[in-house]
């Protein structure tokens, strides 16, 4: 399962970046706010430093517009991917990019039949939101298992990326799954390093060996 990042900030993302692991980044409208970043300047920079797939969101809902706006962030960077909400249009618009060679992120993915239609319309990729589903007191990773078993059942290549990702446990569950891809936020990149006996276990090693340093003949 490749890991990306969830995020606009560049400091996040320098950080998940230098850890050696990072394979891609996620970006939204919120995400971009939250920085105070206009995505044409925010996007490219983030492409040079993930060097790998970035997804970047059109706000436009209607083909047309989604069409106009997802060729221009397309061109800000060979490795955009455009990001398209779960709309008609929108699934129109996937298809007429996919058929340019213009990778897309089909968001705002809440159940197995929009995921099956986001395939046929040749997504790259298709977010199911774990951790909203989860909000509304369902079972977040039912539908990821639903979209990973469809999508093997008729070897559709649209590639799983469980977003919306809350806690260590879901990119455990995701990865049992077989999602392909998990986009985390910085927080949960940092806690899946983390475990109190590996600290516990360091500190003994350590101490020892300064001991045995100290005491060696
Ligand atoms: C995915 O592409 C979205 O940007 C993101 O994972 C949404 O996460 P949230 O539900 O924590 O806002």
């Amino acid at each position: 399962m490749k890991i990306f990042i969830d995020s606009a900030d560049i400091d996040d993302i320098k950080e998940a970046a230098a850890m050696g692991f990072l394979e891609g980044c996620t970006t939204n409208p919120s995400l971009l706010a939250k920085v105070g970043r206009r995505i044409e300047s925010a996007i490219p920079e983030i492409c040079e430093i993930v060097g790998g797939p970035v997804s970047a969101e059109v706000l436009s809902t209607d083909y047309d517009a989604i069409l106009k706006e997802g060729r221009s962030l397309a061109k800000l960077h060979n490795h955009v991917v455009v990001k398209i909400p779960m709309l008609i249009d929108g699934l129109r618009a996937v298809r007429t990019l996919s058929d340019e060679g213009i990778r897309t992120n089909v968001t705002l993915c809440f159940s197995a039949t929009q995921a099956l239609l986001a395939a046929k319309a040749g997504a790259t990729y298709i977010s199911p939101f774990l951790g909203r589903v989860d909000d509304a007191a369902q079972d977040g990773t039912e539908l990821l298992e639903q979209i990973v078993t469809i999508y093997a059942n008729y070897e559709l290549h649209t590639e799983v990326l469980a977003a919306s990702m809350r806690s260590p446990l879901h990119v455990v569950q995701a990865a049992m799954i077989g999602a392909d891809c998990a986009t985390l936020p910085i927080s949960v990149i940092r806690q899946l390093v983390k475990h109190p006996l590996t600290d516990i276990g360091l500190e003994r090693f350590l101490s020892d060996a300064k001991t045995a340093r100290e005491t060696a003949k």
